[in-house]
């Protein structure tokens, strides 16, 4: 199922999605909505799931608040309790969208609706910002070794998704955020 705005509300609400939480989300949806209608206008042949990635991106990040089980960490446990709400067809978009998976070949984003979301999730905080902007708050939060190390593999291939959408767009990246509105 794809859940309507409605049961994504009832869903935020269910597990205690916090408020800045749900400002991010709704960011990430306006900018992944922006660049697919840019992408389907400027390329003929390529069509996107405009609803599914919609509700992917209001949800990818529904476990903020749930409590993880062993193991499980960003984003087992939204997976999960997707799954149980029956929301099968959003699994893959959530899976593929932490900034991690841009490097196991495994779940990195395939389609355009995995692409289109980890790349928005990239340019919005609580704002929309840039990919750059995203990577220097990271920079500057107080990340384990490990992290840093993940952070700076990813960065060039964050870098290489947003080239290939913006470039396909005709869009500077520092203009996307005024261009949303
Ligand atoms: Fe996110």
């Amino acid at each position: 199922m794809i859940p309507s705005d409605d049961q994504i509300r009832q869903l935020w609400d269910k597990y205690s999605l916090p408020e800045n939480k749900r400002i991010h989300v709704t960011h990430v949806a306006r900018v992944a909505e922006y660049l697919s209608a840019c992408v389907m206008s400027h390329v003929s042949g390529i069509r996107i799931d405009i609803v599914l990635l919609h509700a992917a991106a209001l949800l990818h990040d529904i476990d903020k608040n749930v409590l993880k089980r062993e193991g499980e960490q960003h984003p087992d446990a939204g997976v999960r309790i997707l799954k149980n709400e029956g929301c099968d067809e959003l699994l893959p978009l959530v899976i593929s969208h932490p900034l991690h998976s841009i490097l196991d070949p495994k779940i990195s984003p395939k389609t355009w609706e995995e692409k289109l979301l980890y790349l928005s999730d990239k340019m919005v905080k609580y704002e929309i910002i840039t990919v750059d902007k995203r990577f220097d708050l990271w920079r500057a939060e107080n990340l384990p070794k490990e992290g840093r190390i993940m952070l700076e593999k990813a960065y060039p291939l964050v870098k290489k998704l947003e080239a290939e959408i913006v470039g396909m767009i005709n869009v500077k990246a520092w203009d996307i955020a005024g261009l949303v509105g």
